[in-house]
């Protein structure tokens, strides 16, 4: 494939399930001429409790799936996989992969002004200390303070975004990080953005919110122009331009997509990525 024919393949996204969207989001919006093919791992969600090796398998299997689409760039929508399984694949792939982590940490050793950053995400995420390692890459002088929120995935995928338990959990959750100072906070699972309204309430409005997602989308738009990949023609609106596949589930979640992406998403195909 020339390099024009290869600017007019899709990027693939991946993510445990429905997380991902919020960083396809951005895509979307800071790359509107980018086709996409998104995999939602529903019936493996959740990623953050499962271990390291597992988390490399599956998200190999996604990115041979991805690979037969023919995708010519991958983000890793999910934090739990670009802290686990990011480094190995990018060595054996000969397309360019990125994560939401990196980008993440960028952003908030920048943001922070007294040296003090917060993270929130899975067991899997805060486990491997992925942040601070890249944070303290750009100042090793910055404290960086990990909480776990188990519970917050299962929430997001009820939908309860906006309710008294999401509320009680969320403040007991938080209450570590707000008593230590910090004036940053890391959403460092890609659903969280989803209740960010409720960590806000109970963070303040002082704190720094750093949703990773932005600077993704950011990224991926300057490596694909580095390596002139970027997709020059307008797409139409149409079944082509946004795929969506996941593992189990393809009602719940088109529903699901349908309430976070502006363009109403036609339908999500359900494959078998055992397969792969
Ligand atoms: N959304 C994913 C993340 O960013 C994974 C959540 C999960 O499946 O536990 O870590």
């Amino acid at each position: 494939m020339n390099r024009e024919a290869m600017g007019e393949a899709p990027v693939g996204v991946f993510d445990s399930g429905v997380g991902g969207l919020t960083v396809a989001r951005e895509i979307m919006r800071q790359t509107p001429n980018e086709k996409i093919i998104y995999f939602g791992d529903t019936a493996r969600v959740p990623y953050g409790s499962k271990s390291k090796e597992t988390i490399t398998r599956y998200s190999r299997q996604i990115v041979r799936f991805l690979r037969e689409q023919r995708v010519k760039a991958i983000v890793a929508a999910c934090n739990t996989a670009s802290a686990y399984a990011l480094d190995e694949i990018e060595k054996e792939l000969d397309i360019p992969i990125i994560g939401v982590v990196k980008p993440g940490a960028k952003v908030a050793a920048e943001a922070t002004k007294n040296g003090r950053i917060g993270v929130i995400g899975t067991e899997g995420t805060i486990g491997s200390h992925i942040y601070s390692t890249y944070i303290n890459e750009i100042d090793p002088g910055i404290k960086v303070l990990g909480k776990a929120c188990p519970l917050f995935v299962p929430l997001v995928e009820e939908g309860l975004w906006q309710d008294p338990v999401t509320d009680e959990i969320a403040t007991r959750y938080l209450s570590v990080l707000t008593d230590s100072g910090i004036d940053t906070l890391i959403l460092g699972c890609t659903h969280y953005p989803l209740i960010r309204s409720t960590v806000r309430k109970i963070v303040g409005e002082e704190v720094t919110l750093v949703n990773p997602a932005y600077e993704t989308a950011r990224e991926l738009k300057e490596l694909l122009e580095k390596e002139g990949l970027l997709n020059g023609k307008p797409q139409e609106l149409g079944s082509n331009r946004y795929q969506f596949y996941v593992s189990d589930m393809a009602d719940k979640f088109q529903t699901f997509a349908n309430s976070i992406l502006k363009y109403g998403i036609l339908s999500a195909k359900t494959i078998n990525i055992e397969n792969y």
